[in-house]
């Protein structure tokens, strides 16, 4: 029950220790101050009792949690936890954007930077914070962009690269951008523990597939449920599957004389290319194309489209599954 909390809340068991200890002391203190309110007034029907006891709830013991938390150390904490409730039961007005449902981002040209999804307080870490390790086993080139987009967010953090190639060009980049790498091995993530506990213990909540070649194993997708996306530089479920990656799906898309190509972000699945679709864009196919012509220009649409994506799910991924409940 403790690990779970930890996890919901993200903190250690000290922190985890004090907030206990915060909400253990502050509803003392609100019901110690609910008998006195009584005696002071002389109440003593029963149905009085119940009215003026909820009115204290409600007032009363956010004062005695927060002043409580300052005490402990925990009021950034307290202070979101509270903002929570008083969304929840409208009683503030919700500072996060309002987020596209799943169907709307699909095919979506709405345009949404960092910025505007970053706005509204960011006093500390313990929840605002969304953790992204990226895996990668080539160039890297949607890595540099992700962590382009994200380098001034305060909700979404580029923590770490993954990596199952040891002279992949994404390992430059991280060591240029200060970002720490997993390598990744074949034997541990598929027949071992599949990574699982060394990503919770570095607080990685999201999974980002950009160029990553291996399929995950099931231990790892069950750990992240609706938390690990892919990019496929085709229009799935065309040209998906089993080495289907990089330039062999372009070289296979020309060869079937296609007029159009471009992009699809899914979630993954314990298959190939086959989770749920996010988002899809489209691109032509000119007749004198090569891969690497058409390779460029599905770059070009990746680019534009990967980090925006990453950030309207993991924003909607935050307002459903909430940080208290
Ligand atoms: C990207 O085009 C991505 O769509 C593709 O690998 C490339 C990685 O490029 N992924 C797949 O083919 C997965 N099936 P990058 O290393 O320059 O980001």
């Amino acid at each position: 029950m403790f690990k779970g909390l930890r996890n919901k809340w993200k903190v250690n068991a000290i922190q985890l220790t004090l907030i206990l200890l915060t909400f253990a002391i502050g509803g003392s203190l609100t019901g110690y101050a609910g008998r006195k309110l009584m005696n002071i007034f002389g109440i003593e029907q029963k149905w009085i009792w119940i009215i003026v006891y909820l009115l204290v709830i409600v007032i009363l013991w956010p004062i005695a949690v927060l002043i409580v938390s300052i005490l402990t150390g925990q009021f950034p904490f307290f202070l979101q936890y509270i903002r929570k409730i008083g969304r929840r039961m409208r009683l503030i007005r919700s500072t996060e954007p309002e987020v596209d449902s799943r169907e709307s981002i699909v095919n979506s040209d709405k345009k949404l930077t960092s910025e505007s999804w970053d706005s509204g307080p960011t006093t500390n870490d313990y929840r605002l914070t969304t953790n992204i390790a990226i895996f990668a086993s080539g160039a890297g080139s949607n890595a540099q962009k992700i962590i382009e987009y994200f380098r001034n967010s305060n909700k979404i953090k580029v923590a770490l690269i993954a990596c199952n190639n040891p002279v992949a060009g994404v390992l430059a980049i991280a060591a240029r951008e200060n970002i720490p790498v997993l390598i990744i091995e074949k034997e541990r993530l598929f027949r071992g523990d599949g990574y699982v506990e060394e990503l919770k213990e570095k607080k990685i909540d999201f999974i980002v597939l950009a160029g990553f070649l291996w399929k995950l194993p099931s231990r790892l997708i069950k750990a992240y449920p609706g938390r690990i996306i892919n990019i496929h530089p085709a229009l799935l479920p065309n040209y998906g599957g089993k080495g289907m990656y990089g330039n062999n799906v372009h070289h296979a898309v020309l060869a079937a004389g296609e007029k159009e190509s471009g992009i699809t972000i899914h979630y993954v699945d314990e298959y190939y290319d086959s989770g749920d679709i996010i988002f899809q864009a489209k691109c032509v196919v000119l007749p004198a194309d090569t891969a690497e012509t058409l390779a460029q220009r599905i770059h070009a649409l990746e680019h534009e489209h990967y980090p925006r994506v990453i950030g309207e799910v993991v924003t909607k991924l935050k307002s459903v599954d909430s940080f208290i409940g």
